[in-house]
This record gives structure tokens, sequence and C-alpha cells, in this order.
């Protein structure tokens, strides 16, 4: 089925974010090492990038290495480093022509000096695009990035800056990475698995999630359209009733 068609463009999502899981098993599945589908996971990178360019879709956030991910086997951890500073650099020209502009997230610091210096090569060749943001989630997770936020807080506490009473979500937002961005209101995970992995949970707290069993590297612009499609067939209530959001 043809699901571009049925999108409504006047209710895309603006802000969209995917748990990119399932290149390990897709890999398995090909008689392929794990790192096989790794490179296989970035054609879906590209083609979902040009889909969110394609349909109106602002933000992209994709989760593409988490905290625990450095416990993974040295091999493997080295392959997906070398990975991605081989696409940032390949596919940078390909972001500026579709206007995508490239951010990140996480602890960027812990990434190899190769990696970092791809990356902020990359941001600043990007920085005056405005079609898409592309946020790559990298080295990151949620408990370490609200813990971040709360040491910031109980400093300026200490330093007798704001009293604990005025602590406020919009202050704990201030210090997350994502500051400069609108929460999602879509989370996909592919690969069949119904959990979020210390991603994004403040931002995530109205989001509507969706989960497939496609893998990954099989999870290609209509695919995604699909997951679209579900989300504009959702009533978000916001913990209202039903009936509110009627007579409203
Ligand atoms: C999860 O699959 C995937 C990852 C941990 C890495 C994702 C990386 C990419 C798609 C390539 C690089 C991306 C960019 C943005 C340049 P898994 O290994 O956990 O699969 P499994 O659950 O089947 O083992």
């Amino acid at each position: 089925m043809d699901y571009l068609s049925q999108i409504n463009k006047t209710n895309v999502p603006q802000h969209i974010a995917i748990i990119m899981d399932g290149n390990g098993r897709w890999a398995k599945q090909q008689g392929e090492d794990r790192v096989f589908g790794h490179y296989e996971g970035v054609n879906s990178v590209r083609e979902i990038v040009e889909a969110c360019a394609e349909v109106g879709v602002k933000y992209l956030t994709l989760y593409a290495f988490s905290t625990e991910n450095w416990n993974r086997p040295k091999d493997e951890v080295d392959a997906l480093m070398e990975l991605l500073v081989s696409t940032i650099s390949l596919e940078t020209p390909n972001l500026n022509k579709n206007g995508v502009k490239l951010q990140a997230i996480g602890d960027i610091t812990s990434l190899p000096k190769s990696c970092q210096d791809e990356l902020q090569e990359s941001i600043n060749i990007t920085s005056g695009n405005s079609r898409v943001t592309l946020i790559l989630a990298l080295s990151y997770s949620s408990k370490w990035e609200i813990t971040n936020s709360v040491k910031q807080i109980t400093q300026q506490v200490k330093l007798g800056k704001i009293k604990p009473e005025e602590v406020t979500a919009e202050m704990i937002e201030k210090y997350l990475c994502t500051v400069n961005y609108p929460d999602p209101e879509l989370m996909i995970r592919t690969s069949g698995e119904h959990r979020i992995s210390n991603f994004l949970l403040w931002q995530l707290a109205y989001a509507e999630f969706y989960f497939t069993e496609v893998l990954w590297p099989d999870f290609r612009k209509n695919e995604f359209y699909k997951a679209i499609v579900s989300y504009q067939n959702r009533e978000r209530r916001f913990g209202l009733t039903s009936d509110q959001l009627t007579k409203n």
C-alpha cells in the first residue's frame, strides 16, 4: 500500500524521534556480521531524512549510539565510530542539497576525536539550512541528561541564585540537551522491541509511540509514511477527555 498519498499534509508531526533497532538481527538473517547491518542501516537513515524533507517534518532525532552501547564488543564500537565518521563526511553534501541542518545531543566529548571533528565540521557546514534539523543522539542517555540538568540547578541553588521552591519544569528543560527543539510528537522504534531504552524520557512525556516489527535496514520511506498515518489516526488527549477535545 502507498502511504504517502494517505498523509494529511496539515497534520504532520513537526518532530519525530526514532530508535533505529534491529541492524544486528538483519545482518544475521543475511548470514553476515552485525556490522554489515549498521552499514545497511545508513541507507535507511538517508531515505528517512529525505522523507522528512518531502513531507515537512522539521526535526528528526535518531538514537545512533547510547551511553550503554559503549559496553558492546570493542570491534563493534570501533566499527560504529568509523561508520559515523565516514557517513557524516560522505553525506554532508547530500544534507546540504536537501536543506538539512545537522545537530548532535549527548556526551559528545566522550566520542573519539576524529568523530567529534567530523561532526563539528558538518554541523558548521550545514548550519545555514532550515528545511529539516537532523539531531543525532550520540553517547546519549536520558538519565545522564536529566542528572546533568539537576546538577546545574542544584549548583544555582547552592550559589543562592534560586530557591528550591522556585525550581520549575521549564527550568529543568532549560538544561536538557534538547532546549532548542520542540518535544517529539511521535516516537518510532523498529524491530519489534517495546521499550524506550533511556531515550528522551522527559521529552516523550506526551509523544505517541509507534512500534513496528520491521528491522531498521528494511525501514524505508513507505514504512515511515505508514507510521505518520498511524499517528494521524490517533486522538491526542494530553490528559483531557475525548468530549473536552471535541468541544474545544
Ligand atoms: C541498533 O541495532 C542500532 C545501533 C546501535 C546503531 C545505529 C547506527 C546506524 C543505523 C548507522 C549510523 C547512523 C548514522 C546516523 C550515521 P542493534 O545493533 O541493536 O540491532 P539488534 O538489536 O538486532 O542487535
